[in-house]
Protein backbone atom coordinates (compact mmCIF):
# COMPACT_ATOMS: atom_id res chain seq x y z
CA UNK A 1 0.00 0.00 0.00
CA UNK A 2 1.28 3.47 -0.89
CA UNK A 3 0.90 6.61 0.99
CA UNK A 4 -1.94 7.75 3.51
CA UNK A 5 -3.92 10.02 3.17
CA UNK A 6 -5.20 12.33 6.18
CA UNK A 7 -8.32 13.76 5.58
CA UNK A 8 -9.50 16.87 7.34
CA UNK A 9 -12.65 17.34 9.03
CA UNK A 10 -15.12 18.91 6.16
CA UNK A 11 -17.56 18.09 3.42
CA UNK A 12 -14.44 17.28 0.80
CA UNK A 13 -12.44 15.00 3.64
CA UNK A 14 -15.96 13.11 4.03
CA UNK A 15 -16.65 12.40 0.20
CA UNK A 16 -13.18 11.44 0.00
CA UNK A 17 -13.30 8.84 2.65
CA UNK A 18 -16.90 7.39 1.30
CA UNK A 19 -15.24 7.21 -2.22
CA UNK A 20 -12.15 5.09 -0.88
CA UNK A 21 -14.86 2.97 1.42
CA UNK A 22 -16.86 2.22 -1.84
CA UNK A 23 -13.51 1.23 -3.85
CA UNK A 24 -12.54 -1.92 -0.92
CA UNK A 25 -10.62 0.67 0.66
CA UNK A 26 -9.68 1.27 4.65
CA UNK A 27 -10.06 4.50 6.42
CA UNK A 28 -9.36 5.09 10.22
CA UNK A 29 -12.52 6.95 11.48
CA UNK A 30 -13.30 9.22 14.75
CA UNK A 31 -15.65 7.83 17.02
CA UNK A 32 -16.70 9.23 20.80
CA UNK A 33 -14.40 6.16 22.20
CA UNK A 34 -11.32 5.62 19.91
CA UNK A 35 -10.80 5.81 15.95
CA UNK A 36 -11.80 2.52 14.47
CA UNK A 37 -10.13 1.09 10.97
CA UNK A 38 -13.18 0.68 8.88
CA UNK A 39 -14.25 -1.12 5.70
CA UNK A 40 -17.79 -1.35 4.67
CA UNK A 41 -19.04 -4.87 6.05
CA UNK A 42 -20.52 -6.38 3.35
CA UNK A 43 -17.18 -5.99 1.33
CA UNK A 44 -15.25 -8.86 2.32
CA UNK A 45 -12.05 -7.90 0.10
CA UNK A 46 -12.31 -4.23 2.33
CA UNK A 47 -12.70 -6.08 5.63
CA UNK A 48 -9.56 -8.18 5.21
CA UNK A 49 -7.41 -5.35 4.82
CA UNK A 50 -8.29 -4.54 8.10
CA UNK A 51 -7.09 -7.86 9.32
CA UNK A 52 -3.65 -7.48 7.21
CA UNK A 53 -3.08 -3.58 8.22
CA UNK A 54 -3.82 -4.68 12.07
CA UNK A 55 -2.17 -8.06 11.77
CA UNK A 56 -5.11 -9.05 13.76
CA UNK A 57 -5.80 -12.79 13.81
CA UNK A 58 -9.12 -13.51 11.89
CA UNK A 59 -10.32 -15.33 15.36
CA UNK A 60 -11.12 -11.77 16.53
CA UNK A 61 -14.63 -10.26 15.10
CA UNK A 62 -14.95 -6.63 14.21
CA UNK A 63 -18.14 -4.78 15.63
CA UNK A 64 -20.42 -3.14 12.53
CA UNK A 65 -21.12 0.39 13.05
CA UNK A 66 -24.17 1.66 11.91
CA UNK A 67 -25.89 5.09 10.65
CA UNK A 68 -28.26 7.18 13.47
CA UNK A 69 -31.00 6.69 10.78
CA UNK A 70 -30.83 2.94 12.08
CA UNK A 71 -33.34 3.39 14.98
CA UNK A 72 -34.65 0.14 15.86
CA UNK A 73 -34.69 -3.67 15.68
CA UNK A 74 -36.77 -3.59 12.32
CA UNK A 75 -33.74 -1.38 11.27
CA UNK A 76 -31.42 -3.48 11.57
CA UNK A 77 -33.50 -6.56 10.20
CA UNK A 78 -34.59 -4.92 6.85
CA UNK A 79 -30.44 -4.08 6.55
CA UNK A 80 -29.83 -7.79 7.00
CA UNK A 81 -27.40 -6.96 9.93
CA UNK A 82 -29.34 -9.13 12.48
CA UNK A 83 -31.98 -11.94 12.43
CA UNK A 84 -34.55 -11.04 15.17
CA UNK A 85 -36.67 -13.90 14.33
CA UNK A 86 -33.97 -15.30 16.71
CA UNK A 87 -34.83 -13.19 19.23
CA UNK A 88 -37.74 -13.97 21.95
CA UNK A 89 -40.46 -11.08 22.43
CA UNK A 90 -38.42 -10.31 25.65
CA UNK A 91 -35.29 -9.92 24.11
CA UNK A 92 -36.39 -8.02 21.79
CA UNK A 93 -37.86 -5.27 24.08
CA UNK A 94 -35.30 -5.55 26.05
CA UNK A 95 -32.75 -4.63 23.46
CA UNK A 96 -35.08 -1.63 22.04
CA UNK A 97 -34.81 -0.27 25.32
CA UNK A 98 -30.93 -0.04 25.24
CA UNK A 99 -30.55 1.03 21.88
CA UNK A 100 -33.11 3.92 22.63
CA UNK A 101 -31.42 4.86 25.96
CA UNK A 102 -27.71 4.92 24.81
CA UNK A 103 -27.58 4.93 20.99
CA UNK A 104 -26.08 6.65 19.67
CA UNK A 105 -23.23 6.06 22.49
CA UNK A 106 -20.41 3.94 23.69
CA UNK A 107 -22.62 0.71 24.05
CA UNK A 108 -22.19 -2.43 21.81
CA UNK A 109 -24.90 -5.10 21.33
CA UNK A 110 -24.08 -8.68 19.94
CA UNK A 111 -26.87 -9.89 18.52
CA UNK A 112 -28.14 -12.82 16.65
CA UNK A 113 -26.26 -12.31 12.84
CA UNK A 114 -28.14 -11.40 9.76
CA UNK A 115 -27.63 -12.44 6.06
CA UNK A 116 -25.28 -9.61 4.90
CA UNK A 117 -22.72 -10.06 7.12
CA UNK A 118 -19.86 -11.71 6.01
CA UNK A 119 -17.78 -14.68 8.14
CA UNK A 120 -14.91 -12.23 8.59
CA UNK A 121 -16.18 -9.78 9.93
CA UNK A 122 -18.05 -12.18 12.93
CA UNK A 123 -15.18 -14.74 12.49
CA UNK A 124 -18.13 -17.12 11.92
CA UNK A 125 -19.68 -16.90 15.34
CA UNK A 126 -23.58 -16.84 15.00
CA UNK A 127 -23.84 -13.11 16.46
CA UNK A 128 -22.74 -9.90 15.27
CA UNK A 129 -21.59 -6.84 17.74
CA UNK A 130 -23.48 -3.60 16.39
CA UNK A 131 -22.90 -0.52 17.34
CA UNK A 132 -24.22 3.84 16.72
CA UNK A 133 -21.21 6.15 17.07
CA UNK A 134 -21.74 9.45 18.51
CA UNK A 135 -19.45 11.14 16.55
CA UNK A 136 -21.04 13.99 14.11
CA UNK A 137 -18.37 13.02 11.64
CA UNK A 138 -18.47 9.62 10.91
CA UNK A 139 -22.00 9.77 11.73
CA UNK A 140 -22.26 12.09 8.29
CA UNK A 141 -19.91 9.73 6.40
CA UNK A 142 -21.89 6.87 7.40
CA UNK A 143 -25.59 8.24 6.62
CA UNK A 144 -23.75 9.18 3.38
CA UNK A 145 -23.08 5.73 2.57
CA UNK A 146 -26.09 3.94 4.39
CA UNK A 147 -24.01 0.79 5.22
CA UNK A 148 -22.68 -0.35 8.08
CA UNK A 149 -18.84 -0.01 8.50
CA UNK A 150 -16.93 -3.10 10.24
CA UNK A 151 -13.89 -1.03 12.40
CA UNK A 152 -11.75 -2.17 15.26
CA UNK A 153 -9.46 0.04 17.24
CA UNK A 154 -7.16 1.62 14.48
CA UNK A 155 -4.19 0.31 16.37
CA UNK A 156 -1.77 -2.57 15.53
CA UNK A 157 -3.32 -5.63 17.39
CA UNK A 158 -2.69 -5.73 21.20
CA UNK A 159 -1.50 -1.88 21.56
CA UNK A 160 -2.81 1.44 23.10
CA UNK A 161 -5.86 2.15 20.72
CA UNK A 162 -5.55 5.40 19.33
CA UNK A 163 -7.57 8.64 20.16
CA UNK A 164 -6.34 11.24 17.85
CA UNK A 165 -5.70 10.89 13.69
CA UNK A 166 -2.07 11.19 14.86
CA UNK A 167 -2.17 8.57 17.06
CA UNK A 168 -3.32 6.41 14.40
CA UNK A 169 -0.61 7.70 11.98
CA UNK A 170 2.05 6.84 14.11
CA UNK A 171 0.28 2.97 14.59
CA UNK A 172 -0.50 2.78 10.78
CA UNK A 173 1.14 4.82 8.88
CA UNK A 174 1.88 3.29 4.93
CA UNK A 175 -0.68 0.26 5.69
CA UNK A 176 -4.18 1.70 5.34
CA UNK A 177 -5.71 4.10 2.68
CA UNK A 178 -6.70 7.09 4.81
CA UNK A 179 -7.58 8.56 8.26
CA UNK A 180 -10.03 11.22 8.52
CA UNK A 181 -9.58 13.36 11.57
CA UNK A 182 -11.81 14.35 13.74
CA UNK A 183 -9.93 15.72 16.81
CA UNK A 184 -9.09 13.70 20.04
CA UNK A 185 -12.29 11.23 21.05
CA UNK A 186 -14.19 12.49 24.21
CA UNK A 187 -14.65 9.42 26.32
CA UNK A 188 -11.29 8.16 25.63
CA UNK A 189 -11.73 4.20 26.45
CA UNK A 190 -13.63 1.89 23.71
CA UNK A 191 -17.48 0.87 24.29
CA UNK A 192 -18.84 -1.32 26.67
CA UNK A 193 -19.93 -5.05 25.06
CA UNK A 194 -23.10 -6.91 26.20
CA UNK A 195 -24.38 -9.99 24.99
CA UNK A 196 -28.24 -10.63 25.58
CA UNK A 197 -29.46 -13.96 25.80
CA UNK A 198 -31.75 -14.10 22.76
CA UNK A 199 -34.49 -16.38 25.05
CA UNK A 200 -33.89 -15.25 28.40
CA UNK A 201 -32.74 -11.41 28.05
CA UNK A 202 -30.62 -11.88 30.48
CA UNK A 203 -27.64 -9.62 29.87
CA UNK A 204 -23.86 -9.99 30.20
CA UNK A 205 -21.03 -7.94 30.04
CA UNK A 206 -17.97 -8.60 27.78
CA UNK A 207 -16.02 -5.63 27.87
CA UNK A 208 -16.63 -2.85 30.18
CA UNK A 209 -16.39 0.62 28.53
CA UNK A 210 -17.80 4.27 28.10
CA UNK A 211 -21.24 3.35 29.28
CA UNK A 212 -21.29 2.37 32.95
CA UNK A 213 -22.99 -0.99 33.94
CA UNK A 214 -25.18 0.72 36.59
CA UNK A 215 -26.67 3.16 34.23
CA UNK A 216 -27.60 -0.25 32.31
CA UNK A 217 -28.85 -1.72 35.37
CA UNK A 218 -31.15 1.12 35.50
CA UNK A 219 -32.23 1.47 32.33
CA UNK A 220 -32.98 -2.81 32.38
CA UNK A 221 -34.30 -2.61 35.99
CA UNK A 222 -32.17 -6.07 36.16
CA UNK A 223 -28.32 -6.83 36.79
CA UNK A 224 -25.68 -7.02 34.45
CA UNK A 225 -23.79 -10.43 34.81
CA UNK A 226 -19.79 -9.08 34.71
CA UNK A 227 -17.59 -11.17 32.72
CA UNK A 228 -15.15 -13.02 34.58
CA UNK A 229 -11.93 -10.81 33.57
CA UNK A 230 -8.99 -12.40 32.58
CA UNK A 231 -10.86 -16.02 31.92
CA UNK A 232 -10.63 -15.60 27.80
CA UNK A 233 -7.61 -17.70 26.23
CA UNK A 234 -6.65 -17.36 22.36
CA UNK A 235 -9.09 -20.35 21.80
CA UNK A 236 -12.02 -19.29 24.00
CA UNK A 237 -12.01 -15.74 23.54
CA UNK A 238 -15.42 -14.49 25.08
CA UNK A 239 -14.95 -11.59 23.89
CA UNK A 240 -11.27 -11.43 22.29
CA UNK A 241 -10.44 -7.62 23.28
CA UNK A 242 -11.02 -9.68 26.87
CA UNK A 243 -7.63 -11.52 25.95
CA UNK A 244 -5.24 -10.21 29.68
CA UNK A 245 -2.48 -9.08 27.01
CA UNK A 246 -4.28 -6.37 25.40
CA UNK A 247 -4.08 -2.88 25.49
CA UNK A 248 0.06 -2.70 26.02
CA UNK A 249 2.24 -0.29 25.49
CA UNK A 250 5.80 -1.22 24.29
CA UNK A 251 7.63 -0.13 27.70
CA UNK A 252 7.16 -2.61 30.83
CA UNK A 253 4.29 -1.36 33.03
CA UNK A 254 3.63 -2.16 36.64
CA UNK A 255 0.54 -1.11 38.74
CA UNK A 256 0.98 -0.16 42.60
CA UNK A 257 -0.83 1.61 45.00
CA UNK A 258 -0.83 4.99 45.77
CA UNK A 259 0.77 4.98 48.35
CA UNK A 260 3.66 3.17 47.43
CA UNK A 261 3.95 5.34 44.53
CA UNK A 262 4.23 8.50 46.83
CA UNK A 263 6.95 6.67 48.71
CA UNK A 264 9.48 5.64 46.40
CA UNK A 265 8.82 9.90 45.00
CA UNK A 266 10.12 10.42 48.08
CA UNK A 267 11.90 7.61 49.04
CA UNK A 268 13.28 5.89 45.59
CA UNK A 269 11.77 2.70 44.24
CA UNK A 270 13.54 -0.35 46.17
CA UNK A 271 13.14 -3.82 44.55
CA UNK A 272 13.72 -2.33 41.12
CA UNK A 273 17.32 -2.38 40.89
CA UNK A 274 17.72 -3.13 36.89
CA UNK A 275 15.60 0.13 36.22
CA UNK A 276 17.52 3.40 34.97
CA UNK A 277 15.00 5.75 34.11
CA UNK A 278 11.14 5.47 35.15
CA UNK A 279 7.93 7.56 34.53
CA UNK A 280 4.97 7.68 36.92
CA UNK A 281 1.30 7.92 36.58
CA UNK A 282 -1.30 8.92 38.83
CA UNK A 283 -5.20 8.20 38.25
CA UNK A 284 -5.89 11.47 40.07
CA UNK A 285 -4.48 14.92 42.52
CA UNK A 286 -2.57 17.66 42.01
CA UNK A 287 0.89 18.01 39.31
CA UNK A 288 3.62 16.53 41.19
CA UNK A 289 7.18 17.34 40.56
CA UNK A 290 9.91 14.64 40.10
CA UNK A 291 12.26 15.41 42.67
CA UNK A 292 14.86 12.09 42.03
CA UNK A 293 17.03 11.69 38.92
CA UNK A 294 15.69 8.25 37.67
CA UNK A 295 12.36 9.58 37.86
CA UNK A 296 12.03 10.97 34.28
CA UNK A 297 8.25 12.07 34.31
CA UNK A 298 4.89 12.13 36.51
CA UNK A 299 1.51 12.36 35.28
CA UNK A 300 -1.37 12.90 36.66
CA UNK A 301 -4.68 11.61 34.50
CA UNK A 302 -7.32 14.15 36.40
CA UNK A 303 -6.60 16.79 38.36
CA UNK A 304 -10.15 16.61 40.37
CA UNK A 305 -11.59 13.14 41.42
CA UNK A 306 -13.28 12.19 37.77
CA UNK A 307 -13.20 9.34 36.03
CA UNK A 308 -14.39 10.61 33.14
CA UNK A 309 -10.89 12.85 32.76
CA UNK A 310 -9.13 9.86 33.77
CA UNK A 311 -10.89 7.83 30.74
CA UNK A 312 -10.57 10.48 28.24
CA UNK A 313 -6.52 11.28 29.22
CA UNK A 314 -5.86 7.21 29.65
CA UNK A 315 -3.98 5.84 26.18
CA UNK A 316 -2.73 9.18 25.12
CA UNK A 317 -0.67 9.49 28.15
CA UNK A 318 0.23 5.59 28.43
CA UNK A 319 1.36 6.84 24.63
CA UNK A 320 3.16 9.78 26.22
CA UNK A 321 5.22 8.00 28.33
CA UNK A 322 6.00 5.05 25.99
CA UNK A 323 7.12 7.34 23.94
CA UNK A 324 9.59 8.66 26.31
CA UNK A 325 11.78 5.28 26.20
CA UNK A 326 12.57 4.72 30.23
CA UNK A 327 12.70 0.68 31.30
CA UNK A 328 9.52 1.13 33.36
CA UNK A 329 5.92 2.92 33.58
CA UNK A 330 4.52 3.02 37.46
CA UNK A 331 1.33 3.18 37.07
CA UNK A 332 -1.35 3.55 40.00
CA UNK A 333 -3.51 0.89 40.49
CA UNK A 334 -7.47 1.26 40.13
CA UNK A 335 -9.41 -0.35 41.99
CA UNK A 336 -12.62 1.48 41.62
CA UNK A 337 -15.57 -0.99 40.78
CA UNK A 338 -17.87 1.70 39.34
CA UNK A 339 -18.70 3.85 36.61
CA UNK A 340 -15.97 4.59 34.16
CA UNK A 341 -13.21 3.66 36.36
CA UNK A 342 -14.19 -0.01 36.23
CA UNK A 343 -13.21 0.66 32.72
CA UNK A 344 -10.20 2.25 33.32
CA UNK A 345 -9.20 -0.16 35.81
CA UNK A 346 -9.87 -3.32 33.18
CA UNK A 347 -7.51 -1.46 30.68
CA UNK A 348 -4.67 -0.65 33.03
CA UNK A 349 -4.63 -4.46 34.35
CA UNK A 350 -4.48 -5.73 30.56
CA UNK A 351 -1.66 -2.84 30.17
CA UNK A 352 0.40 -4.00 33.07
CA UNK A 353 3.21 -6.40 31.89
CA UNK A 354 2.29 -10.07 33.20
CA UNK A 355 6.04 -10.86 34.19
CA UNK A 356 6.15 -7.98 36.38
CA UNK A 357 3.53 -8.81 38.39
CA UNK A 358 5.32 -10.99 40.96
CA UNK A 359 7.73 -8.08 41.37
CA UNK A 360 4.61 -5.85 42.69
CA UNK A 361 2.90 -8.10 43.83
CA UNK A 362 -0.08 -6.96 42.23
CA UNK A 363 -1.31 -9.89 40.84
O1 LIG B 1 -15.45 1.70 21.13
C1 LIG B 1 -15.26 0.71 20.43
O2 LIG B 1 -15.89 -0.35 20.58
C2 LIG B 1 -14.19 0.81 19.33
C3 LIG B 1 -14.63 1.88 18.33
C4 LIG B 1 -13.73 1.94 17.13
O3 LIG B 1 -15.94 1.64 17.96
N1 LIG B 1 -14.00 -0.43 18.70
C5 LIG B 1 -13.31 -1.45 19.27
O4 LIG B 1 -13.15 -2.54 18.45
O5 LIG B 1 -12.87 -1.40 20.39
P1 LIG B 1 -12.13 -3.72 18.76
O6 LIG B 1 -12.24 -4.62 17.59
O7 LIG B 1 -10.81 -3.17 19.07
O8 LIG B 1 -12.78 -4.42 19.97
C6 LIG B 1 -14.05 -5.00 19.80
C7 LIG B 1 -14.21 -6.20 20.63
C8 LIG B 1 -13.27 -7.31 20.25
O9 LIG B 1 -12.61 -7.73 21.40
C9 LIG B 1 -14.19 -8.39 19.74
O10 LIG B 1 -13.75 -9.64 20.14
C10 LIG B 1 -15.50 -8.07 20.38
O11 LIG B 1 -15.53 -6.69 20.40
N2 LIG B 1 -16.58 -8.57 19.54
C11 LIG B 1 -16.94 -8.15 18.32
N3 LIG B 1 -17.95 -8.89 17.84
C12 LIG B 1 -18.25 -9.80 18.77
C13 LIG B 1 -19.18 -10.87 18.87
N4 LIG B 1 -20.01 -11.15 17.89
N5 LIG B 1 -19.19 -11.61 20.00
C14 LIG B 1 -18.32 -11.33 21.01
N6 LIG B 1 -17.42 -10.35 20.97
C15 LIG B 1 -17.37 -9.59 19.88
MG1 LIG C 1 -9.09 -2.95 20.04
Amino acid sequence: MGKTEFLKSDDAGIARAAEILKASGVVAIPTETVYGLGAIARDETAVLKIFKAKERPLMDPLIAHIPNTWHTLEDLQDQGLINAAKLSRVAKDRIQLLMAAFWPGPLTLVLPRGPRVPDLVTSALETVGVRMPDHALTQKLLCELKEAVAAPSANRFGRVSPTTAEHVQAELNGRIDAVLDGGACSVGVESTILYIDPLTSAVRCLRPGGIALEDIEKVIDDRVERGAAGTATVSNPNAPGMLPDHYSPATPLLLLPREDLLKGLENGFEGLPSVRQLAILFLHGPAIQAKRPEIHAVKTLSQENNFETVARNLFSTLRELDALGVDLILAEKCEEQSGLGFAVGDRLKRAEHKRLRRIGGSA
